[in-house]
């Protein structure tokens, strides 16, 4: 599929367009439920899962972009549709497992913005983003105990790799929110900006990505992930190897014959 025609799809839960000025584009998506603070139902997660994976596929887009509102990037799942389950229903549905983390099949950075409440699974889609971009009026928080349940899309695994395991355990077990100073401080968020300059950050950040070599970009969204998830010893051992490779590529001779030639380089993405 191509991003042309995601962008004609009609979308109930979300909405899709390309953006950008250069050769390579920017997919942004933004979640779209506003009465229910983008709480995350599963027709929403189908429909994210449909366009992240179209705008991967496309080589005309770069990076993705992954928004929500003014008021909340995702107050959490879809507490509702969530209530009635069972042991058994959640299990043989494949509750969560079936649509949360097509995002992570995404080889193309993705930048989470996000201003407003990123609660309980709010949160750990963010997390699942490669890095947040945050406003000042964020607030982040893992208040799943307060329903009586725990985080289920990794909340209680990404989010002491990312803010340490006191912070962590003190977000999960009290509920309460951070603001964005905070998870700034904390490292959860890679900067924080002005709520009404949120959209021209995140996306003024993925149109320098878009302009690097893009086989590079994949290459390193891979290898930090492999940091964050994996010992370090074959981390590096990986990157060595990957490092080596990319001297065969031509953006790798492009780059550096513009750098001696005092020139900007042209990336061909190969
Ligand atoms: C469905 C939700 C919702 C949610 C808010 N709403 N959160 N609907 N699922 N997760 C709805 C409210 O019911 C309300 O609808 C409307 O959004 C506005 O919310 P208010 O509560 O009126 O707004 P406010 O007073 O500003 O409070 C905002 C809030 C609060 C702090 C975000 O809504 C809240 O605490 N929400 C629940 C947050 C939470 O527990 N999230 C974790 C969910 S569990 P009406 O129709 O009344 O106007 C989870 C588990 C993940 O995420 C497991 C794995 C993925």
């Amino acid at each position: 599929m191509t991003s042309q025609s995601i962008t004609d799809v009609t979308f109930e839960n979300i909405l899709v367009e390309i953006v950008g000025s250069g050769d390579r584009k920017t997919g942004l998506i933004r979640l779209n439920r506003p009465k229910q603070l983008n709480a995350l139902s599963d027709p929403l997660m189908d429909e994210l899962g449909r366009a992240l994976l179209a705008f991967d596929a496309d080589d005309g887009i770069g990076c993705i972009v992954l928004t929500g509102s003014e008021r909340a990037f995702a107050a959490g799942a879809d507490i509702p549709t969530m209530a009635p389950h069972t042991f058994m229903s959640a299990f043989k549905s494949g509750l969560i497992s079936k649509n949360w983390e097509t995002i992570l099949q995404v080889r193309k950075p993705v930048i989470g913005a996000v201003a407003g409440f990123a609660l309980g699974g709010g949160c750990e889609l963010a997390m699942m983003c490669d890095f947040i971009i945050a406003a000042d009026t964020a607030r982040f928080g893992q208040p799943e105990i307060k329903l009586g349940i725990i985080p289920g899309a990794g909340g209680t695994q990404r989010l002491p790799r990312a803010v340490s395991k006191s912070k962590a355990m003190d977000m999960l077990l009290t509920a309460r929110m951070m603001d964005a100073a905070e998870a700034e401080r904390a490292g959860l968020v890679s900067r924080v900006v002005p709520a009404d300059q949120l959209m021209s950050e995140a996306l003024a950040a993925a149109e320098t990505i878009n302009g690097f070599s893009g086989p590079s970009t994949m290459l390193i969204k891979e290898l930090v992930n492999l940091a964050y998830q994996g010992p370090l010893t074959d981390g590096v051992a990986v990157e060595r190897r990957y490092f080596h490779a990319l001297f065969g590529s031509d953006d790798q001779r492009e780059g550096m014959d513009a750098f001696l030639a005092k020139r900007a380089p042209s990336f061909k993405h190969r």
